[in-house]
């Protein structure tokens, strides 16, 4: 995918009226992901320029003139600072846009609010993001959220578990049953039962339905959904130790998720042999603490570190680094 860094006074200036096609072009090229992992299904329409709108870009955005021509579906523009592009996209649909055809305008002004609310990182609007990891696809729908609800999103560790999962899973020999915490939108079991595992995949009620749609939506009938909320297990109907296998992905970022955690790993997991926890935590410099205790608790359990794996990814902010680690009891 190309990606074009623009910046905001290449746009068009809404008081010498671009065309909606002009402006619908523009919008649409506008990444909001450039920093994200995977990549996201657009709805976008072909949008074709005809000759007066070529005129009307010479004239007066000549590096849009530039790049246009060659613009194909793959073409994304992005910014160096979001905070450029908001003054026209508030412009926009703050604009009558009264010498634009009223369906155009409607999409123009549609277009411009969820690409202000994408660029506004205390909310996201509906997307759903495709990832392939070997030769798997997974789709995972994450609808608009606040941030009071981080299941909705999928985030860079469950996408790192699970390129070690797709890399090492004959040599990890992982048992059923198994369990996920905190499962978000579902991505760690998706995976999973395309490599053959029934899994139980558990959150907070308000992330489960979401979590189910993303079963449905990739074919996946071997996963089973339950509401697990670690403050309140004896609630879920999940047996105590009745788990071979327990996995968790990044569920440790508050002063209380090291305690929580570790009880539900003594409580759920089976004291055998061959049991396993894999858990993985993105190395968030706020979060050395809750890090180092969780895993203090999880050795105090009487689980020994069988394996370890750091690597390095993405996440929607950025480049992070990634610890992946393998317990067995002692
Ligand atoms: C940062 S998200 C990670 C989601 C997913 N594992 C991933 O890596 O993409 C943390 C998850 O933990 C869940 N969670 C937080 N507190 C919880 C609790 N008390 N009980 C159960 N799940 C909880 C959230 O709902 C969310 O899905």
């Amino acid at each position: 995918m190309t990606l074009t860094l623009l910046h905001h006074l290449d746009l068009p200036n809404l008081r010498r009226k671009p065309s909606g096609t002009v402006l619908l072009l523009v919008l649409q090229s506008l990444d909001t992901n450039a920093n994200s992992f995977g990549e996201y299904r657009t709805r976008n329409s072909r949008v074709v320029l005809d000759p007066s709108d070529l005129y009307w870009l010479a004239e007066n955005c000549p590096t849009l003139r530039l790049i246009y021509p060659d613009l194909d579906e793959s073409f994304r523009a992005s910014f160096h600072d979001a905070a450029q592009i908001m003054p026209f996209l508030t412009s926009l649909v703050a604009s009558s846009l009264d010498w634009i055809a009223e369906e155009d305008r409607e999409l123009i002004w549609e277009l411009s609010s969820t690409k202000m609310s994408d660029y506004n990182s205390g909310f996201r609007s509906d997307r759903t993001r495709v990832l392939r990891i070997g030769t798997l696809e997974v789709e995972l729908f994450e609808p608009g959220f606040d941030f009071d609800h981080l299941g909705l999103k999928t985030w860079g560790s469950s996408h790192q578990l699970c390129n070690y999962l797709v890399n090492h899973f004959g040599g990890l020999e992982l048992k059923e049953p198994v369990l996920e915490l905190g499962s978000g939108t579902g991505l760690v079991g998706i995976v999973l039962a395309k490599l053959g595992m029934s899994l139980l995949c558990t959150d907070l009620p308000p992330i489960v339905e979401n979590l189910r749609k993303n079963l449905d939506l990739n074919g996946v009938d071997r996963v089973k959904v339950s509401t697990l909320d670690w403050t309140d297990p004896e609630a879920s109907s999940v047996e105590p130790h009745s788990m071979s296998t327990i996995l968790v992905s990044d569920c440790i970022y508050s002063s209380s998720h090291p305690k929580l955690v570790s009880e539900m790993v003594a409580r759920f997991l089976k004291n055998e042999r061959d049991s396993r926890l894999l858990l993985q935590v993105p190395i968030r410099k706020g979060f050395v603490k809750e890090r180092d205790e969780v895993w203090g608790l999880i050795e105090r359990l009487g689980l020994r570190v069988l394996l370890e794996h750091v690597s390095n990814g993405k996440d929607d902010f950025g480049e992070s680094e990634f610890n992946l680690r393998c317990y067995g009891w002692k």
